[in-house]
């Protein structure tokens, strides 16, 4: 049984514990939580942030969770003591400080991962050295007779040596070499191929160099793993352009605390960065931001850098599969795009945000994203219909792929990089499509090996084929042909059987990207034959309603006051196409959701199908075999196109009269009262809706409500038991 010490100290500290610990209910571990006190309060009532009680828990635990500590000035601190305490010379030492000199922390360690968005993925992690460098303590003010001979410089002079200060970049052999066993350890434990010292030698030149020689010997020992020592400057505006590019990244601790909150600003803000710092005995954990007291209780904070310290944390005491758990379910929470707070563009609460993490936990979504890029100048001027975009789209969704973006880019090379930087961002499929021609201004070839940093190499057996395509066909061979028979290296090409160009698959990280020609007729077979299988489709149930005679926004008012009440998780989606909404809810629980009943009660008087059928496309086989007299006092609109032709003897016949109190013509405005009567043996029914008289194509609305009519009287159970059409 391993013991974690949660300290929840102060501010949003608090709140993010409180958001985040139930993970530990849900993840079923050997461990067990105490809780212990820290902070401001702990200043304020007994003049130390981090009492004596605390310090012997934190020695009987195995690993410490903190919140986050309110820190002030030295006069504040002073003023906020309670009377007892005031006038009594105690001194404010920060907690962080505290912890990481008695606990002889020596790393700070922020991985920086990213979660989704418009770039390349990566994962680097900063580990700054805690205890020596700049940030040693040798800080002074005023330069002593005793330090004058090898602390020089000219403004000094000027200056006079008490209007001078001074700080100490402190390394030592015994720091640097543990700092550096580390970061290497930290890389071949976690999968990174390189390690990086961000310094600054070529001017810091006799430390920098012994710093240096340190680095290589370490390096030296692990064969495996590339080891580099670059510029602070140029590594900070690395990160910035190409975090992708890095693995470990070690500094000197202010170079490393520079570089550390850099790393967190890439990765997505405050929000989202945890922490670790770690020593020989216990170490601790927390998100990387502070208590904001501005947001404090206010159900704001962004919960997800808990989660991802606490996965750190894990990790620490070898619980890799809980910590890879839990890093998964809060991307698949990012990614999703719902359930965000503030900082990630979204409008949920802590609360909520943490639930949506914790049920993701719980359903882990196998469902793939897919984003397709559509390449060619044509598509965005308008000369061509990007009806690619739509029918790739239609079938990624039939395979069980989730279509979360679609861009189309111009021929040019800068643009195609970026577009499919950004699809990769975001997507485990890309299918990327056009641009395969053998002319100059076709770049996708160029722009996707470039993009993934791939060399382009010639393939004779395509080039073959091509030549055996064109002679077959009576064309000449073009110099400019060769280029169809180039591809990034690594490339599976795949055959086109209606063209030239043959398109090609890549694998790339965890993700597969699809190259196909622009042409419907060649890229869309080739796209059948080289889908990867999608994975089972374990996608939340979701209920579908097709609705007539309802205003958008009066229905989703309804509904989501139906989902509130029954405080469940579930999304709701709206589409508006006319004559119909169309409401979708999207649920996370297996089996019948708690508010069900109250939703189809309030959707069943406006439901036309639960498949999207239109009640026209459904009338006639509800007609076929009925014998049926239309009397319509609606001229522009065909009605009887609608009905089947009338059958045999009409023994019975429904008789149908629709009207409207106006025609369909202009003036459009005001409002078009329909009215149906059905008359069906003996049984009558009378429907009436009001709908805007908006234009012409009030026309469809009209045949719409009169399938719709004649729909619900000849099945009267319709609108209100279970056997209405499907
Ligand atoms: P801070 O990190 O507390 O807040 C800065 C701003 O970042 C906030 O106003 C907010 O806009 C945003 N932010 C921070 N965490 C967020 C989250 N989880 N979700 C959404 N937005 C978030 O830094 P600040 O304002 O410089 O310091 C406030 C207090 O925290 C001070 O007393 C400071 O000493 C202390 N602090 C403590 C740290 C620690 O416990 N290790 C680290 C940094 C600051
Ligand atoms: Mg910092």
């Amino acid at each position: 049984m391993k013991k974690i010490l949660v300290l929840p100290g102060d501010g949003i500290g608090r709140d993010v514990c409180d958001a985040a610990l139930p993970v530990f209910d849900l993840l079923q571990l050997p461990v067990e939580l105490h809780f212990g006190d820290i902070g401001w309060e702990c200043w304020r009532r007994g003049g130390d942030p981090v009492p004596e009680e605390t310090w012997r828990q934190i020695e009987r635990s195995d690993a410490v969770l903190l919140g986050a500590i309110t820190s002030k000035g030295k006069l504040e601190a002073e003023q906020e003591l309670i009377p007892e305490l005031q006038g009594k010379g105690l001194k404010y030492v920060s907690p962080v400080i505290q912890l990481r000199q008695r606990l002889e922390l020596f790393a700070n360690v922020r991985p920086a991962r990213h979660l989704t968005g418009a770039r390349k993925p990566f994962h680097c992690v900063v580990i700054r050295e805690n205890t020596e460098g700049l940030y040693a303590g040798m800080d002074r003010k005023g330069i002593p007779a005793s330090m004058s001979d090898w602390v020089r410089h000219p403004n000094i002079d000027r200056s006079g040596p008490d209007e001078a200060a001074i700080s100490v970049r402190l390394q030592t052999r015994f720091g640097l070499e543990r700092l550096f066993r580390y970061a290497f350890d930290y890389a071949r434990d976690n999968g990174l191929d390189r390690v990086t010292f961000a310094d600054k030698p070529n001017v810091l030149r006799d430390s920098g160099q012994f710093a240096a020689d340190i680095f290589h010997a370490i390096a030296a020992g692990y064969p495996g793993i590339g080891a580099d020592i670059q510029n602070v400057d140029a590594v900070a505006l690395w990160l910035v352009r190409r975090p992708e590019s890095f693995g470990v990244i070690v500094a000197e601790n202010m170079y490393g605390d520079i570089l550390s909150d850099l790393a967190a600003g890439v990765m997505g803000g405050l929000g989202v960065a945890p922490s670790a710092n770690v020593g020989n005995r216990v170490c601790y954990f927390e998100p990387v931001h502070g208590s904001a007291p501005a947001m404090a209780g206010k159900d704001k904070a962004n919960p997800a850098a808990m989660f991802l310290s606490i996965a750190l944390l894990l990790r620490h005491l070898g619980f890799d599969e809980a910590a890879a758990r839990i890093d998964a379910a809060v991307s698949q929470t990012i990614r999703a795009g719902r359930a965000l707070t503030y900082d990630l563009g979204g409008n949920a609460g802590t609360a909520e945000m943490a639930r949506a993490i914790l049920q993701a936990l719980r359903r882990p979504q196998a469902l793939k994203r897919a984003s397709i890029l559509c390449i060619g100048d044509e598509l965005l001027n308008g000369s061509v219909v990007n009806s690619n975009a739509a029918e790739i789209g239609k079938r990624l969704s039939a395979a069980g792929y989730a279509v979360g973006l679609q861009l189309s880019s111009p021929d040019q090379l800068p643009a195609i990089r970026a577009a499919l930087d950004q699809c990769l961002g975001q997507s485990d499929l890309v299918v990327v499509n056009g641009g395969l021609g053998p002319t100059s201004d076709d770049l996708t070839r160029d722009g996707v090996a470039a993009a993934l940093g791939l060399p382009l190499h010639f393939d004779a057996g395509s080039m073959a084929h091509i030549e055996q395509r064109l002679t077959g066909f009576g064309l000449a061979v073009n110099p400019q042909n060769r280029r169809q028979a180039m591809f990034p290296e690594g490339a599976a090409i795949l055959p086109n059987a209606n063209g030239t160009a043959p398109g090609f698959a890549l694998d790339w990280q965890d993700r597969r990207i699809l190259v196909l020609p622009g042409p419907p007729r060649e890229c869309l077979p080739m796209l059948d034959a080289s889908l990867p299988p999608a994975p089972a489709r374990q996608d939340a149930p979701v209920r579908r309603w097709l609705l007539l005679g309802v205003i958008e926004a009066d229905i989703a008012d309804a509904v989501e006051t139906c989902l509130r009440d029954a405080g469940q998780e579930a999304a709701v989606s709206y589409l508006w196409r006319y004559p119909h909404v169309e409401v979708s809810i999207r649920h996370d629980d297996d089996g019948e959701p708690a508010w069900l009943d109250a939703v189809e009660t309030l959707l069943r008087p406006h439901l036309v199908s639960r498949d999207g059928a239109s009640a026209v496309s459904q009338l006639a086989s509800a007609l076929a075999g009925r014998a049926w007299l239309l009397d319509s006092g609606i001229t522009g609109a065909d009605l009887g196109g609608l009905l089947p032709a009338p059958a045999a003897g009409d023994a019975d016949p429904v008789r149908i009269r629709i009207d409207a109190s106006r025609e369909l013509a202009p003036p459009w405005q005001g409002v078009l009262s329909l009215s149906c009567q059905i008359d069906n043996g003996g049984q009558r029914n009378s429907y009436r809706l009001d709908v805007p008289h908006r234009g012409a194509e009030v026309a469809d609305y009209v045949r719409e409500f009169f399938a719709w009519s004649l729909l619900r009287s000849l099945n009267e159970a319709y609108s209100h038991t279970e056997s209405e059409p499907a």
